[in-house]
C-alpha cells in the first residue's frame, strides 16, 4: 500500500534571506526542499520548530515554484520570533491551502487593486500573476496605503509597475513626512481619481479590515457590482484544512472555501469586517 501522505507535516524550507520592508514587516525568502506550488491568493502555514506556525499568504510570484517569499508583519508570539530569525535556519511549510484568486475569470477586463498595510503582501503575487498574463488584460491600476511613507512596503515596486505598459500604480499615505510630496489620505481616496470601465472591471481588496469595508463601500459607490469585487478575507486559523472550526465566517470555512471571495459570496454573513 502506498504510504499514506501526513497533511499536517511541514515541508522543510531554508530561510536565506530576510529583507527589511518597514519597521514592521520583513519578508523571508525560503528555498524549499522539494518544489513548491502555489495558486496566487492561496496561503500556507509557515512554523519555527518548538515555537508555533502562523496563515501566510506568499508575496512572490506563483510561476517560481524552487523559492517562495513570505511577507510577515509583527503582531503576536509567532511573528515577532520569526522576525528575529536570521538566514541559515530551517523553516516548515504546510500547504498551500485554500482558494485564490481566479485570475482566468479576470481576462479581458480592467483589474482594479485597492490596498493597504501589509495587505500588498497578497497582491505583489497577483500583480506577478497579471503580469505573465497582461495580453489578456485590459489595465491593471494599484492603488496602495500605508500609514507613513516609512511604513510603505516594496517601495521600488511602484516605479517598476509605471513602466510596465497597462499598468498603472498609486500609493498614498495617512500621514507625511518632511520628505513626502505625494497625495496624504487613507487608500481609498486615490480611488477618486481612477478612470476604469465598470462595466468590464474587477476589483480586489485586501489590507486592514477597517479598509476592506471603507473600500468596498467606496468601489460599490463606483458602480461595481457585488459579485464584480474581490476580497482575501483574514480570520485566526488553526488547521488551514477546513477541520477545526476556528476560522469559521457564517457558513463559510475562511481556509478552505477562502480565503478568496466575492462580496456578493460573502456579504451576508455576520461580522464580515470584524
Ligand atoms: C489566510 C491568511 C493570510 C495571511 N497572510 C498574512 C501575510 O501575508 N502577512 C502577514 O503579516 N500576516 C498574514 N496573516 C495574519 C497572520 O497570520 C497573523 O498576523 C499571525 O497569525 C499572528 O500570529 P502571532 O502568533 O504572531 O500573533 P498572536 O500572538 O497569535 O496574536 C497577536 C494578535 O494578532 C491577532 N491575530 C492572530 N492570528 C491572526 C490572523 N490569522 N489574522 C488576523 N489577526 C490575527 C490576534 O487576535 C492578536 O490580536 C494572514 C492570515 C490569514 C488568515
Ligand atoms: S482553520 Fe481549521 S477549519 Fe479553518
Amino acid at each position: 500500500m502506498p504510504e499514506e501522505k501526513n497533511i499536517y507535516k511541514p515541508l522543510k524550507a531554508k530561510l536565506i534571506e530576510v529583507i527589511d520592508e518597514s519597521p514592521l514587516i520583513k519578508t523571508f525568502v525560503l528555498i524549499p526542499e522539494e518544489e513548491f506550488s502555489f495558486k496566487t491568493g492561496q496561503f500556507i502555514e509557515l512554523s519555527v520548530d518548538g515555537i508555533g506556525e502562523a496563515p501566510f499568504t506568499p508575496s512572490s510570484s506563483p510561476l517560481i515554484t524552487d523559492r517562495l517569499e513570505v511577507t510577515v508583519m509583527k503582531t503576536g508570539y509567532v511573528t515577532e520570533y520569526m522576525h528575529n530569525l536570521k538566514p541559515g535556519v530551517y523553516m516548515g511549510i504546510r500547504g498551500p491551502y485554500g482558494r485564490g484568486y481566479p485570475v482566468k475569470k479576470f481576462f479581458g477586463k480592467e483589474v482594479l487593486i485597492l490596498g493597504g498595510g501589509c495587505g500588498l503582501a497578497p497582491i505583489r503575487s497577483l500583480l506577478y500573476a497579471l503580469e505573465n498574463i497582461k495580453e489578456n488584460l485590459q489595465k491593471v491600476i494599484l492603488c496602495y496605503g500605508s500609514k507613513t511613507p516609512e511604513d510603505c512596503i516594496y517601495k521600488p515596486l511602484f516605479n517598476r509597475l509605471n513602466q510596465i505598459e497597462k499598468f498603472e500604480a498609486y500609493r498614498t499615505v495617512d500621514k507625511g513626512d518632511d520628505e513626502w510630496d505625494g497625495p496624504v489620505g487613507v487608500a481609498p481616496t486615490l480611488l477618486n481619481n481612477v478612470k476604469v470601465d465598470t462595466g468590464n472591471s474587477v476589483a480586489v481588496v485586501c489590507g486592514p479590515p477597517v479598509m476592506m469595508k471603507y473600500g468596498t463601500m467606496k468601489i460599490l459607490e463606483m458602480g461595481y457590482k457585488d459579485e464584480q469585487i474581490y476580497l482575501s478575507m483574514e480570520k485566526n486559523m488553526s488547521c488551514g484544512l477546513g477541520k477545526c472550526g476556528h476560522c469559521m465566517m457564517g457558513k463559510y470555512f475562511v481556509c478552505k472555501d477562502g480565503p478568496v471571495f466575492t462580496y456578493d459570496e460573502i456579504k451576508d454573513q455576520p461580522n464580515i469586517w470584524d
